[in-house]
């Protein structure tokens, strides 16, 4: 079986001398969903030691034509599942229990750079996406290595940076009782939690250190723990800026919330309104936005890749798979 082999595209770049992301494509012949699945059968640690490498890895080429097909191959990644729970946005399940429809969030709003349930204290290892179906205009999932973003906001702001680092962050979000797909932060308490009652959502907020406040018209108020939002990344030694702050400070907008009270230090004090404006239009500026190509699968390493979402022009559908680690990897923990 011949292998995917690596080529350039325009979008990429290059960052500490590694292609980001790392582009493979299906080899002449080889381009069914099952060729690429037996593929990574074979080879899954070599996938995993290069998505480790570069931050993430897009599959082109590959016929992943149906949420069944892109199924197939998380499943052959063999990645320990994990439910949303704790998540900000509306997503449908659309194939078996492992495939959901990215992000419902409303197709005019941009979905700011974050790592993937930041918010949450134990956030996947892997996000795993596939286009389904190609927006008309925009839509892309635009990545940055988290380390890069580190680097830039501690040299740039190093004061603010340090009381991020020593004090943590919380994240504030008010949520509806229903789901509420006009808002990019409209997943409902109940969705969030997977429950029907008040009484599972404080089990489950209680489980995660949550602070609560129920409202008026069966909105929740939630307070997260607080959160570290600089990481050491033990496998590549570099700290990473592991967090929602830039997401929440600019996109936790809509009907109940105000993104300037979203995200507040960990002693509750004020997050610096220009060290947050100067990180976003550096993540702006640094970005890598490929086009979405129908069958693409990207797979990014969710503790060093951040990723967003340009606006677009419907339809669109982007399929999302978010995985706890290898399942090997992670037996018995
Ligand atoms: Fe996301």
């Amino acid at each position: 079986m011949a292998s995917p082999h690596s080529i350039e595209i325009p979008e990429q770049s290059t960052v500490d001398g590694k292609a980001f992301p790392l582009v493979w494509a299906a080899a002449a012949g080889e381009t069914s969903t099952d060729s690429l699945c037996a593929w990574i059968q074979e080879h899954r640690d070599t996938v995993f030691e290069h998505v480790q490498e570069h931050g993430a890895i897009l599959f082109r080429g590959y016929a992943v034509n149906t949420p069944e097909d892109f199924a197939a191959v998380v499943e052959s990644l063999d990645l320990e599942n994990m439910p949303y729970i704790g998540g900000a946005a509306v997503r449908n399940k659309v194939a078996g229990d492992k495939v959901l429809t990215a992000n419902e969030a409303p197709p005019s709003e941009p979905i700011p750079f974050h790592h993937e349930m930041a918010q949450v204290p134990n956030p996947p290892m892997y996000l795993v996406f596939c286009c389904d179906v190609p927006a008309a205009d925009g839509g892309e999932t635009p990545i940055i290595l988290s380390h890069e973003v580190y680097r830039y906001a501690s040299e740039t702001y190093p004061e603010f940076m340090a009381r991020v680092e020593e004090l943590g962050v919380r994240y504030v979000r008010i949520l509806p009782e229903e789901d509420d797909p006009s808002s990019a932060i409209g997943r409902s308490w109940k969705s969030t939690y997977q429950t029907d009652t008040r009484e599972g959502a404080e089990t489950r907020m209680l489980e995660q250190g949550t602070s609560w406040e129920w409202l008026d018209n069966g909105n929740l108020k939630t307070i997260t723990a607080v959160l570290p939002a600089v990481k050491m990344e033990p496998r590549t030694g570099k700290k990473t800026f592991f967090n929602a702050m830039v997401a929440a400070y600019l996109g936790w907008v809509d009907s109940r919330n105000d993104p300037s009270k979203a995200i507040v230090l960990g002693d509750g004090s004020p997050v610096d309104h220009d060290a947050m404006m100067g990180i976003a239009g550096f993540m702006e500026s640094t970005k890598v936005a490929v086009p979405w190509i129908k069958g693409d699968v990207l797979l990014v390493d969710n503790h060093l890749a951040m990723h967003s979402r340009n606006p677009f022009t419907p339809p669109r559908r982007i399929l999302a798979s978010v995985a706890r680690g290898r399942r090997a990897a992670t037996a018995g923990a």
